[in-house]
């Protein structure tokens, strides 16, 4: 092999990992991580500096600073490989080791995207009964090791952004939004926004401080629905508070009963082309099947499971390896074929059979079935 080759061949991009902009970087990931295959796991690299890995993205918990009671913004210092043009609005994926094993979760960046901070902010919102927000909440020091899954998602602002803007948004759902309006603040960009945002309490409601400063702007409003005392925001309420609000663009996010409020209302107003929306979370009883035994083919492996987990949660606590990307049947990675028996979509309740190839983050098994993983 000639020199020239061996460097095309040392630079050349690594699976799952995305190229970087400086050859020479991506020359020594390369090297680091041919060297080491199959034989011996980059942990030689992880010898030297955890956050360098060839083969997957890291990242080293820098600071976790509360937000409110029951939630914290937890800064991030991206290691190798993590590129920081990603958009306003758009998700990470954080793996944490918890109690022996890896656990996923997508969480929206806060921060603005900037290479020259080199860091990146998530905030998170402890969910009762929730396993990996609690332990980000209240669980997770500085210093802490977590896998990352290169930022995505189409939830962003178009540039140049509208000249009218309606957020939505409830409990943590602020997050994405949060960014879009750091980012346009950064770079001295002024829409008309209106926000409507609901919390429980005022104490409650992340970042309050922050949404007060924009106030000070005459190109931000926000109503503060506090459910506590003035009950659950209705879409209908928009005529009261932000009367123009059908010559604005509309991004929403919050929990599902509320986007799924806002999308039958604006679709009856005719404006549902305009509405943006990025789901957390899936309401899992509405579209539970009865569960059963899922059996993975070629991985060899099989669990049993009840009608609300996820296909891809089995094959995780089975110890398949699963692909993923959202785990919120946003992206498409997980997409699985069926072998045999049927899965139902928690979404919508449809069931799919043999042959078909479905989300395996968003289905469950109805009766005993196979995938092909
Ligand atoms: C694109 C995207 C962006 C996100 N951004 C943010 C963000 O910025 N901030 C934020 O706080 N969150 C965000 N989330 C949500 C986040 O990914 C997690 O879902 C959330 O933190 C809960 O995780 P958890 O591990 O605590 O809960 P989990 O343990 O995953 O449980 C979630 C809920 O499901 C229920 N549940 C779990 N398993 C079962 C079962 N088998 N049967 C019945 N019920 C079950 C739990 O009781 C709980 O109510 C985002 C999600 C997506 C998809
Ligand atoms: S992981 Fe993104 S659609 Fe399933």
């Amino acid at each position: 092999m000639k020199f020239k080759d061996l460097g095309r061949w040392l630079e050349e991009p690594i699976e799952g990992v995305p190229a970087l902009g400086n050859r020479r970087l991506n020359a020594v990931r390369g090297f680091f991580a041919r060297l080491t295959t199959p034989l011996i796991p980059d942990d030689y690299l992880h010898l030297v500096n955890p956050l360098w890995s060839a083969r997957e993205l890291r990242g080293r918990v820098v600071n976790v600073r509360p937000e409110t009671a029951d939630s914290a913004t937890l800064v991030i210092k991206p290691g190798w490989g993590f590129r920081f043009d990603y958009k306003a609005g758009q998700f990470v994926g954080i793996g944490l080791h918890v109690d022996g094993r890896w656990h996923w979760r997508s969480y929206s960046l806060v921060s603005p995207p900037s290479q020259e901070e080199g860091v990146i902010s998530i905030a998170v919102k402890a969910m009762p009964e929730g396993y990996l927000s609690s332990h980000l909440v209240g669980g997770v020091r500085a210093g802490t090791i977590v896998r990352l899954a290169a930022p995505q998602g189409d939830f962003t602002l178009p540039e140049p952004p509208p000249e009218k803007i309606l957020f939505i948004t409830a409990g943590s759902g602020i997050t994405p939004v949060i960014s879009m309006l750091r980012t346009l603040t950064r770079r001295g960009e002024h829409p008309d926004i209106a926000h409507v945002h609901s919390a429980r309490r005022a104490g409650e409601v992340m970042f309050r401080e922050e949404l007060a400063e924009y106030e000070r702007s005459p190109h931000y409003r926000v109503h503060l629905q506090l459910t506590a005392e003035a009950g659950k925001f209705s879409p209908a309420q928009l005529d009261d508070h932000f009367p123009d609000w059908r010559e604005r663009e509309v991004w929403a996010c919050g929990p599902q009963a509320l986007l799924d409020a806002v999308e039958a209302h604006l679709t009856a107003e005719g404006r549902g082309d305009h509405l943006h929306v990025e789901r957390f979370t899936i309401d899992r009883s509405a579209h539970a099947g009865q569960g059963g035994t899922v059996r993975f083919r070629r991985s060899g492996k099989s669990i049993t499971i009840d009608g609300a987990t996820t296909v891809l949660e089995a094959g995780e606590k089975a110890g398949v390896q699963m692909p993923f990307g959202c785990r919120m049947g946003i992206c498409h990675t997980c997409v699985a074929e069926i072998q045999d028996g049927f899965l139902r979509d928690l979404r919508s309740g449809r069931e799919a059979g043999p042959g078909e190839r479905v989300k395996t983050c968003v289905s469950s098994a109805a009766g005993d079935c196979s995938i092909e993983l």
